[in-house]
């Protein structure tokens, strides 16, 4: 039998979190960055590829510093400082284009190779 519900080809993990205690200030959801996660979302929808996307509240991903940040999968590209405009290119080039918007992605000594799970 055929499968009757596909997989989405990426998810986009938008931290919604205020720093937790401990973490580094500023952080990915205070004043206007409120509007970051339904501002992508609904660029899903404009564009036709809610579904294909799915987007996804999370809490803190670790690098509030940097925040807003955003995550998307496959792949592990982490997007930091955002706002509506780099939300906008990073969904134009990057999902739709297949081209990573280099320039909005976190500098590479913030995000080095993965940590190697023990044997
Ligand atoms: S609060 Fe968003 S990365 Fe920590």
């Amino acid at each position: 039998m055929m499968p009757q519900f596909p997989q989405p080809t990426f998810y986009i993990f938008k931290c919604e979190q205020s720093s937790p205690p401990g973490m580094p200030k500023p952080s990915c959801v205070n004043g206007e960055t409120q509007e970051l996660f339904g501002h992508m979302a609904q660029g899903l929808m404009q564009r036709g590829i809610m579904g294909a996307v799915q987007p996804i509240r999370t809490s803190c991903l670790g690098r509030c510093q940097m925040g807003p940040v955003m995550l998307v999968e496959p792949g592990h590209f982490m997007y930091v400082g955002l706002t509506k405009e780099k939300i906008d290119k990073i969904l134009d080039e990057h999902i739709i284009g297949g081209n990573p918007v280099n320039e909005f992605l976190i500098p590479e000594q913030f995000w080095g190779e993965p940590i190697k799970l023990k044997q």
